[in-house]
Formats: C-alpha cells, sequence, structure tokens
C-alpha cells in the first residue's frame, strides 16, 4: 500500500511551488509604465499634480470654450497662454501619443475616444497601418 499522506503532502508542496509567483506578487501592482514625455520643455500647461488628477477636465473644458464659445487662448495659473488645442498642444509636447498617453491609459484600462476624429502624432498613423492615406 502506498502512503496516502506522503502523496498529499507532496500534491501540496508541488502546489505551493508552481503557484509561488503569483502568491509573490500578491497585492503588488504591476510596474507602472515609463513614460516618454517627449519633449525637452520643463513645464506642462499646469503643475504635474494638476495634470495627473485633471488633464482630462482640462481637456473638456477646453473643447467646450472653444467649439461653444468660439474662444482660443487658455491663460494658465502662471499667466501663460496656450492654444486650447488637443492635437496642436498637448501633442505638440507629448510627440508620442503611444509612448505617453496610451502607456498610461492602458495601464490604468481608460480608452478615451478622442482620436477618432482629433489627428495624433504621425507614429500612430503608421502603427493603426493608415499611413497610405
Ligand atoms: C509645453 C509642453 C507641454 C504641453 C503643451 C503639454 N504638456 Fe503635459 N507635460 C509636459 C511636461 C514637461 C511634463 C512633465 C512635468 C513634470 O515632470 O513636472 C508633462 C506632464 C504631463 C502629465 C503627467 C505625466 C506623468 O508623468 O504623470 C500629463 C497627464 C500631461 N502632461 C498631459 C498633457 C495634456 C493632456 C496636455 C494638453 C492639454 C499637455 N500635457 C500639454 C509638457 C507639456
Ligand atoms: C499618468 C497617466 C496618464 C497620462 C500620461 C495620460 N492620461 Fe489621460 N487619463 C488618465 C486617467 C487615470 C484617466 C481616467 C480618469 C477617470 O476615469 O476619471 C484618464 C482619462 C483621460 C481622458 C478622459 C477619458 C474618458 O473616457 O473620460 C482623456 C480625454 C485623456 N485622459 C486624455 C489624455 C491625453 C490626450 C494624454 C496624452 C497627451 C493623456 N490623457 C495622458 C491618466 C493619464
Ligand atoms: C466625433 C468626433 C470627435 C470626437 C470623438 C472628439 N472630438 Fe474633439 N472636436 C471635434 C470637432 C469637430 C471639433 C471642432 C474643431 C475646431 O473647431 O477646431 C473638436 C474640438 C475639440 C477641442 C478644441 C479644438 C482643438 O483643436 O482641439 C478639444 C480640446 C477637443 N475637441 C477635445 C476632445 C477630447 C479630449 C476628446 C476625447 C474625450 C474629443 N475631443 C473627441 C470632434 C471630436
Amino acid at each position: 500500500m502506498y502512503n496516502a499522506g506522503k502523496i498529499i503532502i507532496g500534491i501540496v508542496i508541488f502546489l505551493a511551488l508552481i503557484t509561488a509567483p503569483f502568491w509573490y506578487n500578491l497585492g503588488r501592482p504591476s510596474a507602472p509604465p515609463k513614460l516618454e514625455i517627449g519633449t525637452q520643455e520643463k513645464q506642462c500647461v499646469e503643475s504635474k499634480a494638476f495634470m495627473q488628477a485633471k488633464h482630462m477636465v482640462l481637456l473638456d473644458q477646453w473643447r467646450d470654450e472653444v467649439v461653444r464659445d468660439g474662444k482660443r487662448i487658455y491663460v494658465n495659473s502662471t499667466g501663460k497662454q496656450f492654444n486650447m488645442s488637443l492635437q496642436n498642444t498637448c501633442t505638440k509636447c507629448h510627440s508620442s501619443k503611444t509612448k505617453f498617453c496610451d502607456r498610461c491609459h492602458t495601464y490604468l484600462n481608460v480608452a478615451p475616444n478622442c482620436w477618432d476624429c482629433h489627428i495624433a502624432p504621425k507614429e500612430q498613423e503608421k502603427l493603426a497601418g493608415r499611413s497610405d492615406k
């Protein structure tokens, strides 16, 4: 007769070993993505903390002011002026949509539809196979 107890212990050890990477990573978020800012400029439209938390709100505000009020100049908290445009302002500095916007959004599972209509920097068109246009 074989020893059922030993077999069970063996199975438990085996399972512990093959699932070790899973337990080891439990509770740790996967490494945040490395972002390529895409510009030599040092300052964003507003502070980094503001942009991280509120860039979507800012973009909504820009769209409304341009489309509804025909206003195109944004004056930031330090008095600097920006053209309120997604494709002519944000992507002028953030020249890689894939290595900046997308990397963060994919990591956080957000999928803005803006690029259905707005033009992304060139790189993205090639990747999407639209370079033939
Ligand atoms: C003049 C160049 C410039 C423009 C225009 C610009 N950015 Fe930035 N952006 C930067 C720089 C430089 C940083 C990094 C700032 C820092 O590290 O303090 C940054 C940081 C950010 C961050 C935070 C990134 C992180 O590391 O967490 C977000 C989000 C962002 N920008 C979104 C936008 C959006 C959306 C727009 C358009 C509304 C925009 N930016 C326009 C230069 C720019
Ligand atoms: C550091 C991370 C980070 C970067 C970089 C970043 N975003 Fe975001 N973005 C977020 C997060 C987080 C949300 C979702 C916020 C929420 O759901 O309330 C978001 C949401 C948005 C939304 C609203 C989407 C929706 O469905 O409501 C837009 C528009 C947007 N981002 C545009 C951009 C653009 C354009 C860039 C590049 C210039 C960019 N973001 C770069 C983190 C980032
Ligand atoms: C169905 C098409 C469509 C979609 C999707 C769309 N937009 Fe627009 N957007 C437009 C049009 C058309 C204008 C008007 C262009 C103008 O007057 O310069 C505009 C204007 C804007 C403007 C001001 C002008 C400029 O050059 O950027 C901003 C900012 C903007 N949209 C942001 C966004 C953001 C952020 C998203 C995603 C959350 C988005 N849009 C999604 C069609 C769209």
